[in-house]
C-alpha cells in the first residue's frame, strides 16, 4: 500500500526517533546524538548512534541504518505498512485512506481470505469426524500430538468431490472464490467444479499475520503426488512465502536464529520438538524474497536440508541465490544430517539434542562453497588447479558487497593455496624446479581472451609521456615491477592486489596470471618466462623498463627487498584509496538517484572505510613510514 509522501513526513516528524529507539535500547546522551548498544547485532561496546536532527539512525558496527520506521521494522519484523500502522496509531495520527481501486481490492481480498479461513476450519473439523479417523491416525502415528495438531491447524480433506463446497456455501463464500483460492477445480472437460484436495491431509499455509491463504495437502499411503499444494493466487504467492513464519517469527528474533527445512512434516515435528524457530519454503528452491524475509528475522538463517541428492542440490541453488546478496549481518549457513533424512527422522530416531548439534554444526557459506567447487575428482594438471583458482575467484566475485567480496576471494584462494601444497606436494615441487612452462602450445594460443600485450605500449607510453607520477597507471607500473623483481612480496601483497580493480582489460589479465603464477612459487627469472609464455611479452617489457626504474629505483631488480616493499605497500596504498574514490562517486549517484535504505547504508560504509584508510595512512605519515615513494627523486 501507498502512503502520500507528506503523511510520512508528518509521522516521522512527530513520532521522537530516540524515545522509539529508547524503549528498547539504553541510550546515552553524546553531544547532538545518542548512543547505545547496538540492538541488531551482539556487542559489548556501543557503537549504536541515534541522531534525533536528520532522524536517523546507524550502527558502526553491523551497518543498521534507518529512520524511525526502519527501526520499527528491523526491531519488530514488521512490514513498511505494518510498522506505518503501528507508529501512526502510537501517535494518535489517521492513516489516510487507500484510493477506491484499493479499498476494492481489499475488500475483495478480505472475502478470499474468508473463503480460506472457512475452508480451514472445515478441514478441522473432518479430521475430527469419523470420516478423518484414517488421517488423525496418521498423524499421530507420525507423531504428532494433539497439540501441535491444534497449533498448525492440520486437516483432512475428505474423498468427497463437492462437499467442501456444500459446506461453506452456507457461509455465503461462492463457488468462483473457491475457484479463484484454488480449493476447486473446473475440469476441462465441462463438469462442474471439484475439489483439488481429496482424501488428503491438509497443511494450511498462513501469511507473516497468520492469516491461512493457501494449502499443502499429503496423501495418507504411497498414492502419488505425495503432496500437493494450492496454485498461485491473489492471495497466495509461492515464492514470496515460507510455511510456518507467522508462528516461527518471534521466537527465531528472539533467538536470533532461524532455521529453514525442506518440507511441512520437517517444520511441524522441529516446532514440536522445541524448535518453534523452524520455517521452511514451498517445494521450491529458495528466492530472493524469501531469503529477505528470513534476514529480516536473523542474520544467519542455518539451511537444513535432506542429505539426499535432491536436498544438497537445492542446497546448492540457495548458496547460488544468496551469494550476491551477502555481507554484514546477511548470511546463510548449511547444516547436513549425516546419518538420517531429514530433520523429521532425525529428531524420531535421535531426539531433540541430535538435532540441535547438527545445527550447531551448520558450517558457513565460504566452506559450503569450497566443498561444492572442490566436489568430485581433485585436480592433477596445472590447468585443472588453475581452472580451481578461476572458478573460485568466480565465486567471490559475485558478492556485490565489496569488503565481503575480498574476504571471500583471500580466503577462498588461500585455502586453495594450502590444498594444492598439500595434496600434490611431488607434482608441485617438480612444476618449481621445471619454472612451469604450461603446454607447448605458442604465445597466447591456449589463452581464452584476445591477448592484449600489444596495447600495453601505447597505454604505458601515453601515460609516461603526460601523466602525473601519481597517476593510477604509473602506481600499477611501480608496483607490477616489484612484485615481478621480487616474487616473494606476491605472496604478501597478492590478496591486497588481488582486491584492486585494474584500470584496464589487460593490466587485468597480467594481474590475474601474476596471481595464478605464485601457486607456484617462481623466481624472478621464472615468473618473467613464465608471462613472456603466456603472451604478456610487451606488457612484461612495459613494466621491466628502465624509465620506471629511475623514476622508481626501489622497483629495480637491484632493490633491496625492504624497499620494494614499501614501495608496493604505498603504491597499494594509493590505489585502493583511489579505488574507495571512485566507488563513493558511483554509490553517491546511485544513492541521489534512488536513496533507499540500502543505498545510503552502501554509501555509509564506502565513506567509512574511506576515513578509515585516511586515519591509518595520517597516523603512519606520523611515524614518517609514508608519504614519497622511495626511490624517485
Ligand atoms: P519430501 O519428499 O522430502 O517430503 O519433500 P517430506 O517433507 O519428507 O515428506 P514426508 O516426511 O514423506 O511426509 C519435501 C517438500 O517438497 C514438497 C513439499 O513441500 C514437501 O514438504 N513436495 C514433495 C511437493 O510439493 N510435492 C511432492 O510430491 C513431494
Ligand atoms: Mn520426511
Amino acid at each position: 500500500m501507498a502512503f502520500p509522501p507528506s503523511f510520512l513526513d508528518e509521522l516521522r516528524a512527530r513520532v521522537p526517533l530516540a524515545s522509539v529507539i529508547g524503549r528498547r535500547v539504553r541510550l546515552t546522551k553524546r553531544g547532538r546524538e545518542y548512543s547505545g548498544l547496538c540492538p541488531f547485532h551482539n556487542e559489548k561496546s556501543p557503537s549504536f548512534t541515534v541522531n534525533e536532527d536528520k532522524g536517523f539512525f546507524h550502527c558502526f558496527g553491523c551497518g543498521a541504518h534507518g529512520d524511525v520506521i526502519g527501526f520499527a521494522m528491523r526491531s519488530e519484523s514488521l512490514s513498511f505498512p505494518e510498522a506505518v500502522e503501528r507508529l501512526a496509531g502510537e501517535a494518535g495520527l489517521e492513516v489516510p485512506r487507500a484510493s477506491p481501486e484499493e479499498a476494492a481490492r481489499f475488500k475483495a481480498q478480505a472475502t478470499l481470505r474468508d473463503a480460506t479461513e472457512a475452508a480451514c476450519q472445515w478441514f478441522e473439523t473432518r479430521l475430527r469426524a469419523s470420516e478423518g479417523r484414517a488421517a488423525l491416525a496418521y498423524l499421530r502415528g507420525r507423531g504428532l500430538d494433539d497439540e501441535t495438531i491444534q497449533r498448525f491447524r492440520l486437516g483432512y480433506a475428505p474423498e468427497s468431490g463437492d462437499a467442501l463446497k456444500r459446506a461453506v456455501a452456507a457461509k455465503d463464500i461462492t463457488e468462483a472464490q473457491l475457484l479463484e483460492v484454488g480449493l476447486l477445480k473446473r475440469p476441462d472437460d465441462g463438469r462442474p467444479p471439484f475439489a483439488f484436495f481429496r482424501d488428503r491431509v491438509v497443511f494450511p499455509i498462513a501469511d507473516r499475520r497468520g492469516q491461512v491463504i493457501a494449502f499443502g495437502a499429503r496423501a495418507l499411503g504411497d498414492a502419488q503426488p505425495k503432496y500437493l499444494k494450492s496454485p498461485d493466487t491473489p492471495l497466495f504467492d509461492k515464492g514470496r512465502t515460507l510455511y510456518a513464519l507467522s508462528l516461527a517469527r518471534t521466537p527465531a528474533a528472539e533467538k536470533g536464529e532461524i532455521i529453514v527445512a525442506e518440507g511441512y512434516m520437517d517444520v511441524i515435528a522441529l516446532h514440536q520438538a522445541g524448535f518453534a524457530n523452524a520455517v521452511a519454503p514451498l517445494g521450491t528452491a529458495l528466492t530472493e524474497s524469501q531469503l529477505d524475509a528470513l534476514w529480516k528475522v536473523a542474520p544467519e538463517p542455518i539451511l537444513c536440508f535432506d542429505a539426499d541428492a535432491a536436498g544438497q542440490r537445492a542446497a546448492a541453488r540457495a548458496a547460488q541465490r544468496a551469494l550476491p546478496l551477502v555481507g554484514p549481518g546477511r548470511s546463510i549457513r548449511f547444516a547436513t544430517i549425516e546419518a538420517g533424512k531429514d530433520p523429521d527422522e532425525l529428531i524420531r530416531a535421535k531426539g531433540s539434542q541430535a538435532m540441535r548439534d547438527v545445527l550447531d554444526r551448520a558450517r558457513p557459506l565460504v566452506d559450503f562453497l569450497w566443498s561444492l567447487e572442490t566436489a568430485g575428482p581433485r585436480p592433477r594438471t596445472p590447468e585443472q588447479w588453475a581452472a580451481l583458482q578461476h572458478a573460485l575467484e568466480q565465486r567471490a566475485a559475485q558478492i556485490e558487497h565489496r569488503e565481503t567480496r575480498t574476504i571471500y576471494r583471500d580466503q577462498l584462494v588461500s585455502r586453495y593455496r594450502q590444498w594444492l601444497r598439500q595434496t600434490d606436494r611431488d607434482a608441485w615441487t617438480k612444476l618449481r624446479q621445471k619454472g612451469f612452462t604450461p603446454g607447448q602450445a605458442g604465445p597466447g594460443r591456449r589463452f581464452p581472451v584476445p591477448l592484449p600485450g600489444q596495447h600495453l605500449r601505447s597505454d604505458f607510453g601515453a601515460s609516461s609521456r603526460q601523466a602525473p607520477l601519481d597517476a593510477p597507471v604509473q602506481r600499477w607500473r611501480f608496483l607490477l615491477a616489484a612484485l615481478i623483481n621480487h616474487p616473494s612480496l606476491i605472496d604478501e601483497l597478492g590478496e591486497r592486489l588481488a582486491a584492486l580493480p585494474a584500470p584496464n582489460e589487460m593490466l587485468d589479465n597480467l594481474v590475474r596470471e601474476i596471481h595464478i603464477a605464485r601457486s607456484f612459487e617462481l623466481d624472478s627469472t621464472g615468473l618473467q618466462r613464465h608471462l613472456n609464455e603466456r603472451g604478456f611479452v610487451d606488457a612484461v617489457s612495459g613494466v621491466l623498463a628502465e624509465e620506471v626504474y629511475a623514476m622508481a629505483r626501489a622497483a629495480g631488480p637491484a632493490a633491496a627487498v625492504d624497499d620494494a616493499r614499501a614501495l608496493c605497500l604505498d603504491a597499494l596504498d594509493h590505489l585502493e584509496r583511489t579505488a574507495i574514490d571512485d566507488e563513493i562517486g558511483a554509490l553517491l549517484a546511485r544513492a541521489e538517484a534512488d536513496p533507499s535504505e540500502q543505498n545510503l547504508t552502501l554509501l555509509l560504509n564506502a565513506r567509512r572505510l574511506r576515513l578509515d584508510m585516511a586515519a591509518r595512512s595520517a597516523a603512519a605519515e606520523d611515524e614518517g613510514t609514508a608519504g614519497a615513494v622511495p626511490g624517485h627523486g
